[in-house]
């Protein structure tokens, strides 16, 4: 059984993150390879859980404990879905993963990024590709009122705090295994730029 392979979609509040993980998705059934697609925080019964303490903004944790939450039902998330799909054979999408921790607990809220990376050694896997789609501020908000809904924990943070939340997303997207992808353009166009950004990976794992 081949491995399976991780790729994470990244980037902030309305960026079209859970659109785009259900293009790729499809996409990636179309090339004939099976597929999980998941999400963060959550993924797991347990990081579920975690996902509700820390989005619902009830308790005001010191950054610290709610960097480690992250971590934790990420942790989760890994052990009882991504990793167990993967040896199976499973393509897994992943609508967020650590990036995330670093652009909003790390860039945003300003806790050490170096400690950051060290807890994101102890989640074990490295996705094989990061998508960051970018797309500004003003564009996201358009989209976020248009869809609706309660603002969660983050959504209700100031614009400053985006801003910085944005701006580490930029410098991530230049990190090795990530690919910056223009989301500002309609649906469309952006499935085809994504559907590029995966064409060496889908390669690799058809082989010669
Ligand atoms: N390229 C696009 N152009 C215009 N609207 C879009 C585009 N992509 C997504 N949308 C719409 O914008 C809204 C936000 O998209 P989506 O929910 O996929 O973003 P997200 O990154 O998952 O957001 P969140 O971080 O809040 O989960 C949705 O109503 C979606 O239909
Ligand atoms: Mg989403």
């Amino acid at each position: 059984m081949p491995r399976g392979r991780l790729i994470a979609l990244e980037g902030g509040e309305g960026a079209g993150k859970s659109t785009q993980a259900r293009l790729l998705a499809d996409f990636l059934c179309e090339q004939g390879f099976p597929v999980v697609r998941t999400r963060e925080p959550g993924g797991a019964p347990g990081a579920e859980f975690l996902r509700g303490v820390l989005l619902s903004g009830q308790i005001d944790w010191c950054v610290e404990a709610e960097t480690m939450l992250h971590v934790a039902a990420r942790v989760e998330h890994v052990a009882k879905t991504i990793r167990p799909a993967i040896e199976a054979g499973s393509w897994v999408v992943c609508d967020r993963f650590h990036d995330s921790t670093m652009a909003y607990q790390g860039f945003g809220l300003g806790f050490d990024r170096d400690r950051i990376a060290v807890l994101g050694g102890m989640i074990g896997i490295v996705p094989d590709l990061t998508l960051v789609l970018d797309v500004p501020r003003d564009v996201a908000v358009r989209r976020l009122r248009a869809r609706g809904g309660a603002d969660d924990r983050y959504e209700r943070l100031n614009e400053e705090f985006h801003a910085r939340v944005n701006a580490g997303f930029r410098q991530i997207a230049a990190w090795p295994g990530h690919v910056r992808i223009d989301a500002s353009l309609e649906v469309e166009a952006v499935r085809t730029a994504i559907a590029a950004a995966v064409q060496d990976l889908v390669r690799s794992a058809r082989g010669p």
